[in-house]
């Protein structure tokens, strides 16, 4: 099987909550490695009511994180993306392009405040669509306005949206609610992309294997590898 692709990281260090030091950084690309990943798209937060971080400086983060793994982790390669936290003007950010989208192509990873009402998640996400740009919406299972009816997630994918959920919420370790959620997705095939959304080398390690196991024994090879490999694909060759 080919490496996995992880779309939602924060791997890159001091951008944002995610990898405090380089070195946080190549812990955590060594426990994805051992965890089959070949590609990390990273996705620092971009929230329009924080400092923005600039591209040029992303750019210059990815590249010493680069030299740093070109011998340790020959294989494995990191894209350049932004977890965008949705506010109006974000469309406006994008196109001036002071913010990343996934590996350069259409696809915007986007998050919400939890708390959100159903009909203002799908505006937003419209918004973006109507901009030409692709929305996935990040950790889907974490919005209980969104879960309480799936006829509603159902709608989001007839319009478009792709759908992401963490690796984590699905084996039970960030509360039973975000379990549930997940678990519902799955079962009703609503879901895109699994990634880790990677925080740190301990509690939000990028782990994968415990999911992949519980996913392995309902849903077979074939199902973890287009989430893993043949989705994701997409996104960096921009289809
Ligand atoms: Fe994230």
């Amino acid at each position: 099987m080919e490496g996995y692709i992880d779309i939602h990281s924060h791997i890159l260090p001091g951008l944002d909550d995610g990898a405090d030091s380089l070195e946080r950084t190549i812990r955590m690309l060594e426990i994805a490695y051992g965890e089959g990943i070949r590609t990390m798209i990273a996705t620092p937060h971009y929230r329009e009511s924080r400092k923005l971080i600039p591209i040029g400086y992303l750019e210059e983060t990815l590249g010493k994180v680069e030299d740093e793994i070109a011998h340790l982790l020959p294989d494995m390669k990191i894209y350049m993306g932004s977890e965008v936290f949705y506010s109006h003007n974000m469309l406006s950010l994008l196109r001036e392009r002071k913010v990343p989208t996934l590996g350069g192509s259409r696809y915007v990873l986007v998050e919400f405040m939890y708390g959100i009402d159903f009909t203002s998640m799908k505006n937003g996400l419209q918004e973006f669509l109507y901009g030409g740009y692709q929305p996935i919406l990040a950790h889907g299972e974490r919005y209980p306005e969104l879960m309480k009816d799936l006829e509603q997630v159902m709608e989001l994918k007839e319009m478009g949206i792709a759908i992401q959920v963490n690796s984590m919420n699905i084996i039970r370790s960030f509360g039973k609610h975000r379990h549930a959620s997940s678990k519902k997705l799955f079962q009703h095939d609503l879901v895109d992309f699994l990634a880790t959304d990677c925080h740190s080398d301990s509690i939000r390690a990028p782990v994968l294997k415990n999911t992949l196991a519980y996913l392995k024994k309902r849903y077979g090879d074939r199902y973890i590898e287009q989430l893993l490999v043949h989705n994701p694909k997409r996104i960096l060759q921009n289809k």
